[in-house]
């Protein structure tokens, strides 16, 4: 009696084992945890759409296959809706409910240029293009320092067939026309082709670009196609240039980062020890035990910016110290008391301000 308790046990756990098993594993195609952000999915997403790109696996015959599989674990974990569905009852369930479009393609601008040819532009030289279009785009130092992806709507004209046709490939070409027996002359002509009718329809879209850890201010990303129709040709590119916003704390210098504390007469004299907020929120402890004059610097090694091509290096924090006195006025007593400890000789220098002449 008991075997047979077990026997349906186990029967029970196969089928549903199978059932979670029928479906991929998304979390583990990104390489990402169950726990996992959105940030950290698309990060990842991001690498390997670079690395797994057909174009690229020319040699692996199931790269087209781990492409979509990579779109399609994309397209569900980013998607809080999908995901919940997904973490409940996996990609069949999905499937069932018709919620994968499957079709998406996830190399649509959706993150800018990958920053490799895709096949073929090579020879399309001759086709015209519309005109890059350059955009600003304002970002602070937290998302410098931490990374991040930034949403983009742009209203966009695009090209849309329309009824009729219409006159293009326009070019100039010789002819030869006969004016009577042996005379001939040579005229210019514009000789156009007839091509379907378009119409420019304005569509608004919402293109994501990814703040790197590091980038720094003017690095651009490249929207392949995003920039302004041609009639006859491709678009232009759409490029997003970086421009950093100036920040109350912190002023960037390459990968280091200076930054001011003044402090009282008192912690300049006796020492001190305090923390500074980073730029994501971690704190820097700062403290001396030795007098701190105005003007003083220390360097914090690995407290400056992430560097861009190696996140795990990191620039240097520069503090400088100004130091604030006291404005009260202080007793004779005081007053003795300080010169008793302090015992510097009135040994006062003047000069111009131009140091080492
Ligand atoms: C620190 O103070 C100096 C001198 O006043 C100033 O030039 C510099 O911009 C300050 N740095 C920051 C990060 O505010
Ligand atoms: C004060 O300074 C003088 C020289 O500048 C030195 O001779 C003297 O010993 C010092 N006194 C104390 C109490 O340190």
């Amino acid at each position: 009696m008991n075997a047979n308790f077990v026997y349906v046990f186990i029967l029970l756990n196969l089928t549903s084992l199978t059932l979670v098993l029928a479906g991929r594993d998304f979390y583990r195609i990104l390489g990402v945890s169950k726990s996992a952000s959105l940030h950290e999915i698309k990060k990842a997403y991001r690498r390997l759409a670079k690395e797994l790109h057909p174009d690229k696996n020319q040699d692996d015959p199931d790269a087209s296959q781990k492409f979509q599989d990579l779109g399609a674990a994309y397209e569900v974990l980013s998607d809080d809706e999908k995901r919940q569905k997904y973490d409940r009852c996996g990609e069949d369930c999905l499937q069932k409910e018709g919620m994968m479009d499957g079709g998406m393609d996830p190399f649509a601008s959706f993150f800018g240029d990958f920053g490799f040819n895709f096949g073929g532009s090579e020879q399309r030289h001759e086709t015209p293009k519309g005109a890059d279009l350059i955009m600003d785009v304002f970002v602070t130092l937290e998302d410098l320092y931490t990374g991040t992806f930034i949403e983009i709507t742009r209203n966009k004209p695009v090209m849309k067939a329309a009824k009729g046709t219409r006159k293009c490939n326009c070019r100039q070409e010789m002819i030869t026309k006969s004016l009577g027996p042996g005379r001939f002359q040579m005229i210019q002509q514009t000789v156009c082709d007839e091509c379907p009718n378009v119409k420019l329809v304005n569509e608004e879209r919402v293109l994501e670009m990814e703040v790197e850890q590091g980038m720094v201010d003017g690095q651009e990303t490249k929207f392949t196609a995003e920039g302004e129709p041609h009639i006859d040709g491709d678009p232009g590119d759409l490029i997003l240039k970086i421009k950093t916003q100036p920040h109350a704390v912190f002023e960037r210098k390459g990968d280091d980062l200076y930054t001011n504390i003044t402090i009282t007469l008192q912690d300049a004299l006796t020492g001190f020890s305090l923390e500074i907020p980073h730029l994501d929120g971690h704190m820097v402890s700062v403290s001396r035990d030795k007098i701190t004059w105005p003007g003083a610097r220390i360097r914090k090694k690995g407290e400056g910016m992430p560097n861009y091509d190696n996140n795990n290096l990191h620039g240097t924090l520069y503090i400088t110290f100004d130091v604030e006195f006291p404005k009260q006025e202080l007793t004779q007593e005081d007053k003795e008391a300080i010169k008793r400890i302090l015992n510097q000789s009135s040994n006062n220098k003047i000069y111009n301000g131009l140091r080492g002449y």
